[in-house]
């Protein structure tokens, strides 16, 4: 039988990847919230500025710092905002060498008109800090909440574009645009290239030889720390200790979107591990109807029995509509949250998310693992 616990025994990085609204930024902080009272050191990393989820943490603020989150007993767990929208200057300061060469580059006017549309820039740096974070946060267990279906693609594969570009020829036009030249390289490509370009200027108006001279030498220095550093987070997201768990909800529509999503990450080697399923109608609606009280009312009794028939064919939809998902993931389920009645409020809320997703090992969820588990 896969339980969650199972998925997350020597596991560093848990992915919560899903289509929006199917409840995965809850999931991650109940995750985390279990594996903290688990006794691991966690922080959560949701995508997610909803103030709901910081209410839900009791935090007033929540941005790129780790902040704690105090579960009683002296257990405890930190919460960071990923933001995919912070620019590449970060990953650039890490980089430099000198404060002088992060500076050449972040002032340089072609780098600030690129920096902000290069292919991958936005999400890599929240993969950069997953990479950070996993690297000296001190950290046992990082959970991640991403961005909804649509991106959480361009997310997780961020750092293989970004390292595609690096190697791209027209990254290497742009550190020394001779290459495009016959001959290039040599003293008279440049010469050229300058005339080319010195020309350019009389028309534009735009110190453009400087400038790109400028970024060439800035960038140079750092293209081959940039190359390194990306490759290595995305040796992480593919890495053995690394797991993707996909949250959905029992509809068809979801399930249909996020079968998708997990055929589109197979390919790209991220495989989901397991299924969260999310909303599920509560179990104990649904367990066998035992023999009715005597006594009761004829009409009555007719009632209870088209009610329980009506629940039980709902459980069996329910089945039948998650079937084909496990089937095209490949991956077991390995928890079930049923759906809470009302608004989730706080961190007692999440508490009993976490509960479910970790049922007491010796009465465990009788459904987990009944679909491909
Ligand atoms: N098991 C559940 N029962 C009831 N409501 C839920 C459950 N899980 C999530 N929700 C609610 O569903 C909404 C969406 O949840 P959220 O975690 O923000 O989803 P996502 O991050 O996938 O967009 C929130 O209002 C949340 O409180
Ligand atoms: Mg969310």
């Amino acid at each position: 039988m896969t339980t969650l616990e199972g998925l997350l025994e020597g596991r560093r990085i848990l992915f919560c990847v899903g289509s929006g609204g199917v409840g995965k930024t809850t999931t991650a902080a109940a995750l985390a919230v279990g594996a903290a009272r688990r006794g691991r050191r966690t922080a959560v990393l949701t995508v997610d500025p909803a103030p709901r989820l910081k209410d839900a943490l009791g935090l007033g603020t929540l941005d790129a710092r780790p902040r704690r989150v105090p579960l009683g007993a002296g257990i405890h767990l930190d919460a960071v905002l990923l933001d995919v929208r912070r620019t590449f200057d970060e990953v650039v300061r890490g980089l430099a060498a000198t404060p002088e060469q992060a500076r050449a580059v972040l002032e340089n006017r072609l780098y600030q008109n690129l920096s902000g549309t290069l292919a991958g820039t936005a999400e890599y740096t929240a993969v950069e800090t997953v990479f950070r974070l996993a690297q000296d946060g001190g950290y046992d267990l990082l959970v991640v909440d991403t961005p909804p279906a649509r991106h959480v693609v361009d997310f997780l594969d961020a750092p293989r574009r970004l390292l595609a570009l690096l190697d791209s020829r027209a990254f290497a036009i742009l550190k020394d645009p001779t290459v495009i030249l016959p001959g290039a390289g040599s003293r008279v490509a440049h010469y050229v290239l300058s005339a080319v370009l010195r020309g350019l200027e009389r028309f534009t108006g735009l110190e453009l030889v400087r400038e790109v001279g400028d970024f060439v030498r800035a960038i140079e220095g750092l293209t081959g720390a940039l190359r390194a550093r990306v490759a290595a987070a995305d040796a992480l997201l593919h890495a053995a200790d690394t797991a993707l768990v996909l949250v959905t909800a029992p509809e068809p529509r979801l399930v249909e979107e996020n079968a998708r999503l997990a055929q589109a990450l197979a390919g790209l080697r991220l495989p989901v591990g397991g299924i969260i399923v999310n909303r599920m109608l509560p179990r104990a609606l649904l367990a066998p109807a035992g023999p009715l009280p005597d006594g009761l009312a004829a009409p009555l009794m007719v009632r209870l029995r088209r009610a329980h028939g009506e629940l039980a064919a709902l459980a069996a939809r329910q089945e039948a509509v998650l079937a084909p998902l496990v089937a095209r993931a490949g991956a077991p389920v390995v928890a079930e949250v049923p759906l809470l009645a009302g608004d989730l409020g706080g961190l007692d809320d999440v508490t009993t998310i976490a509960r479910h997703l970790f049922p007491p090992a010796a009465t465990g969820s009788p459904s987990v693992g009944r679909l491909g588990g």
